[in-house]
């Protein structure tokens, strides 16, 4: 991966000498605490379409941090998550290594993460939509007839997808398909836990003016096969989100999330394969402007 210049207080990608790096994901980088732990940074990089696009967009990492970690906090009558007992300090004690991923990295337990994507959709768009224009379903799940674009659905859907491997796309798979890879007692776990999850944040958001309009959680598996939430929670990257007041059926909603950037690529010329496009100025930081709108929407009073 190699960075455009940047500005100054974006992360494209983290340098931790104290720490040996685990990997690099689209936008997390993840280092080795020990057996038990391990540290997540997250870079300021965009991935649309899943590539990973040249500019970073400053802030967004500790934005996500924020959110995740107000959710993780929210949500621990429903799940229990991945946030472990350790301060960075213990695992940084180099305070300028620290300092470069202060707000951005968060200590976690290291479990098995599930093969799967749990993708809850509370709203008919994106693929959602597309799927039903064609076949009156979303993943296989009858609606009624006569739903536009961006509709509410009369109950959110769980439509569970595949993690794919570095490059591919995720995959949607049915909810038998996820019994065959997780056994019956992980699958329906996991379906009414990410259902559970979406209901009560969607209703917390709304209250504060964001729709959660759909949204993925990952989950892994601790050593006494006990379920917990991992990864990143209800963030704009993993969700869409809408602002209330301006939502109306049949239109294309205006969003907090990347669906800002990826309106504007879909503006280009672009094959959406890697190297991704360079971004101008001005959507870079009308970019960072929502990012950072929807963190202090959401945790407002
Ligand atoms: N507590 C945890 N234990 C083990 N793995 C974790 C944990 N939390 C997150 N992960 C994994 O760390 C990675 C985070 O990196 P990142 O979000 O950049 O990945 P990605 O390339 O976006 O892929 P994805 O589409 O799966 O999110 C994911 O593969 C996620 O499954
Ligand atoms: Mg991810």
């Amino acid at each position: 991966m190699t960075a455009s210049p940047t500005p100054p207080e974006a992360l494209f990608e983290s340098n931790l000498p104290s720490l040996q790096k685990i990997c690099s994901g689209k936008v997390r980088d993840l280092y080795a605490i020990d057996d038990q732990h391990m540290l997540i940074v997250t870079s300021d990089r965009l991935s649309a379409f899943d590539v990973v696009l040249p500019d970073p967009i400053p802030g967004k990492g500790r934005v996500l941090t924020a959110i995740s970690d107000f959710w993780f906090d929210k949500t621990r009558h429903i799940i229990r998550n991945h946030i472990a007992d350790l301060t960075l300090s213990e695992v940084l004690p180099d305070p300028v290594e620290r300092s470069q991923v202060e707000g951005r990295a968060i200590v976690v337990k290291k479990l098995k993460a599930l093969p799967i994507e749990a993708v809850v959709r509370g709203y008919l768009i994106g693929s959602g939509w597309k799927d039903y224009q064609a076949t009156g379903a979303v993943c296989g799940i009858e609606l009624a007839a006569d739903l536009e674009l961006a509709d509410r659905l009369p109950e959110p859907i769980y439509t569970p997808a595949t993690k794919a491997a570095v490059g591919d796309h995720d995959e949607n798979i049915s909810y038998e398909a996820t019994v065959e890879l997780l056994g019956e007692d992980i699958a329906a776990q996991a379906r009414d836990t990410a259902l559970a999850l979406y209901r009560f944040a969607a209703e917390y958001a709304l209250q504060r003016g964001i729709i959660i309009a759909d949204t993925k959680f990952e989950f892994g598996l601790d050593e006494n096969r006990q379920m917990v939430l991992i990864d990143e929670a209800l963030t704009p990257d993993s969700s869409r989100f809408w602002p209330a007041d301006s939502y109306r059926p049949g239109v294309s909603p205006q969003s907090f999330d990347k669906q800002y950037v990826r309106d504007y690529l879909e503006t280009l010329d672009w094959d959406k394969t890697s190297p991704g496009p360079s971004l101008p100025e001005d959507i870079v930081r009308h970019s960072s402007e929502k990012y950072a709108e929807a963190l202090s929407k959401l945790t407002a009073d």
